[in-house]
């Protein structure tokens, strides 16, 4: 089946987004207190979806330089603002590109180089990363209309939202605790 540059823009774009999604649900899931088992295979599948989401989006951007329907240029790929189509949602993704780039650079290749508070620091700007590319897909995308489409998004955005409170419950425990041993 041959399908059109514009499709595989969209096809790669959705890939990208839900292999981000899937390694930063898991990577909240790891720290979770109430997750015992399986914490390895956990890291494996949130470090291996990252390098995943990061080399679909590369792709997703290439596709869109040789695209003859509405083909972008190289600054309006990488200059936010400077796209002549959809300018804002395209800035979104822009952004949320080099987000993503900065966490997966300084967690894989520059984290031993690295003070361990900034580096925790920068990997949480994975949220607003995930945040700027779904504001994107929903904003840019031909297929927002589709029923199919608007259940991924919003069962993806769902449990992003459960496991983020999840997390935000398990670090409020911790804390309990610990402070609870301390002053006994
Ligand atoms: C982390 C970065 C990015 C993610 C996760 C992402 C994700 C997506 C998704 C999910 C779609 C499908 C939307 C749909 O068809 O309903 C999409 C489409 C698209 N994206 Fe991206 N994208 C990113 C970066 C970019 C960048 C940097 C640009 C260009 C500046 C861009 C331009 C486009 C275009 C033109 C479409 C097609 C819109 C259409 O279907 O009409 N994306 N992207």
């Amino acid at each position: 089946m041959i399908i059109s540059t514009w499709e595989w823009i969209r096809l790669l774009g959705f890939l990208a987004y839900f292999y981000f999604t899937i390694s930063i649900i898991f990577g909240l899931l790891r720290k979770l207190s109430f997750v015992k088992s399986h914490k390895n295979l956990i890291y494996h599948i949130h470090q291996n979806a990252g390098w995943l989401g990061l080399i679909t989006v590369i792709a997703h951007m290439l596709v869109l330089l040789i695209d003859h329907y509405e083909p972008y240029s190289i600054i309006g790929i990488l200059i936010p603002f400077s796209a002549k189509y959809q300018s804002l949602p395209s800035a979104l993704g822009t952004i949320a590109f080099y987000l993503f780039l900065m966490v997966i650079m300084t967690s894989d290749l520059w984290i031993r180089t690295m003070n361990r508070s900034l580096w925790k620091k920068l990997h949480f700007l994975v949220l607003p990363a995930w945040g700027l590319s779904f504001a994107h897909g929903v904003l840019i995308g031909t297929d927002t209309e589709n029923t199919l489409i608007i259940m991924f998004y919003v069962v993806s955005g769902g449990i992003m939202m459960l496991v983020l409170v999840a997390r935000t419950i398990s670090q409020f425990m911790k804390r309990v605790n610990i402070s609870t041993s301390h002053n006994n």
